[in-house]
């Protein structure tokens, strides 16, 4: 039965423990609560699958504890059990959002139906909501999963700009979804129905890229046998996606501009103007003002393209999408051949969410891939993932380390502080306690680290005790 908790309220101590026997034996964690306010209490140490609880009970009865449970939006279903009489309160409690009812005296296979039954519930509403999000993001984004701040601003950016004829400027590290973005922005404006025409410039070399974009006519030159239609003509009603916009020779860099500015171009040994209707798109991985103020960019295209910059953030910046990153791709990748369906243990996930992700949503979705592929038990465990996701979870400078929770808990302010201290002290170590340098270590400016460190009271070692 897994690791499914069950916590049952009871003031009479003989059928706490006749509960607990029958439960505990099919498998499931079992806590007790002498009375409602004790359970009170219990939920809100711990989180529980299901409450069990006992209808009649001196000062918070029954229908208060599921009460509680409906009030404070806790995923833990209520299970309401009463003497023969009052099975008219049950079924209020039914109302009031108890998802079953068992009357005394127990009998124990009734039980382990209600209690399994009440489970299967459980998985299938997280099921669901599973699925709502996945649809959510299927009917509007091609596949684009997120639910952090981050790219709910991205969605919504999406949504605002889709319907316009502005160009757009896709910026982010490899990987982090600029090509996804692109097709979203495409297939969510009123040129869906029309072509979207991708062109990596970085992989078309110089000398073909020009007549792949513009299209030649025939003997414009040696080879050029027929004339050929561009990209920027196929493009034609729909939108073109110029994909490392950065590694544009200069040469075409003028030409592309003047296609912005003109709305018409030539094919390469014509002489007639096509007109240009169709949406740009741009996108590349580089810091193109970085670009601009080295002279590799034109500083005009530049801004002709950065209308809307949109900027995908790297995966490490939003790290609360990785769950639902990873079962997207555990379901894309389950559904192949193989017959077995694997999953992520919570301890592997933890560890995906501490790594660093260079490679962002690209390196995970292959990690997914490959470990579906090769994992031979239907549980990837954190020792299962490779080694470098591993050590970069284990806390480099640059990751969180990552603990297990004690049993008993643990002060959250305290460990943050105790974690915020001893990163601070290895930046300054390593930085010679040149306040700069360790600011720069921790990506935080020098006046948020000077004053850190005073609140951390923390001195500079002399040189006898360095
Ligand atoms: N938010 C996301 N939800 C689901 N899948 C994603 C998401 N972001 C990226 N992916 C997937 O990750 C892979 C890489 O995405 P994409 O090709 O769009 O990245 P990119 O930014 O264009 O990378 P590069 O700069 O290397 O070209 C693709 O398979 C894409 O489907
Ligand atoms: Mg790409």
């Amino acid at each position: 039965m897994g690791n499914h908790s069950i916590l049952i309220v009871d003031d009479e101590a003989p059928n706490r423990e006749y509960l607990s026997e029958v439960l505990s034996e099919e498998g499931y964690t079992v806590a007790t609560a002498a009375n409602g306010k004790d359970a009170v209490a219990r939920l809100s140490q711990d989180s529980f699958h299901i409450v069990l609880t006992d209808l009649k009970m001196p000062e918070l009865d029954g229908l208060g504890v599921i009460q509680h449970l409906i009030d404070n939006k806790l995923n833990t279903i209520g299970i309401l059990y009463t003497g023969y009489g009052s099975v008219k309160t049950a079924v209020d409690a039914m109302k009031l959002g108890a998802f079953d009812y068992i009357t005394k005296p127990f009998k124990a296979d009734e039980i382990k139906v209600v209690v399994k039954k009440a489970l299967d519930h459980l998985a299938l509403q997280e099921e669901n909501l599973y699925l709502k999000q996945q649809l959510k993001a299927k009917y509007k984004f091609e596949n684009i999963v997120g639910t952090s701040e981050k790219m709910q601003k991205i969605f919504s950016l999406i949504d605002k700009v889709a319907s316009t004829d502005s160009t757009v400027l896709i910026l982010g590290e490899s990987g982090t979804g600029k090509e996804l973005v692109a097709r979203a922005l495409h297939f969510n404006s009123s040129r869906s129905v029309n072509p979207f025409v991708p062109v990596n410039c970085g992989a078309i070399p110089e000398e073909l890229l020009e007549s792949e974009l513009f299209g030649h006519e025939k003997g414009a030159f040696t080879g050029a046998f027929r004339t050929r239609i561009g990209r920027f003509e196929l493009a034609s009603s729909g939108s073109i996606f110029l994909d490392e916009i950065s590694e544009m020779s200069p040469n075409l860099q003028v030409k592309l501009l003047r296609v912005i500015q003109e709305r018409e171009f030539e094919r390469v040994g014509g002489v007639k103007s096509i007109r240009a209707d169709l949406r740009i798109i741009a996108a590349t991985n580089r810091n193109l003002e970085e670009e601009v103020t080295n002279g590799r960019f034109r500083e005009d295209l530049y801004y002709r393209l950065n209308v809307i910059p949109l900027h995908l953030p790297p995966l490490r910046e939003r790290i609360e999408d990785i769950p639902l990153l990873v079962k997207h791709f555990l379901n894309k990748f389950n559904n192949g051949k193989s017959p077995k369906k694997a999953e992520f243990s919570k301890k592997a996930v933890s560890a995906l969410m501490h790594y660093r992700w260079p490679g962002n949503v690209r390196e995970l979705e292959n990690l997914v891939e490959r470990m579906v592929v090769l994992c031979d038990s239907p549980v990837i465990e954190a020792d299962d993932l490779p080694e470098k996701v591993l050590i970069g979870a284990m806390g480099t400078a640059s990751a969180v380390p990552l603990i297990d929770l004690p049993e008993a808990g643990i002060d959250l302010s305290t460990a943050v502080n105790e974690f915020e201290r001893s990163i601070i002290i290895q930046a300054l170590n390593k930085s010679n306690w040149v306040k700069n340098r360790a600011a720069k270590l921790l990506h935080v400016n020098r006046t948020t680290l000077v004053e850190k460190i005073k609140k951390q009271k923390l001195e500079k070692p002399t040189e006898t005790n360095m």
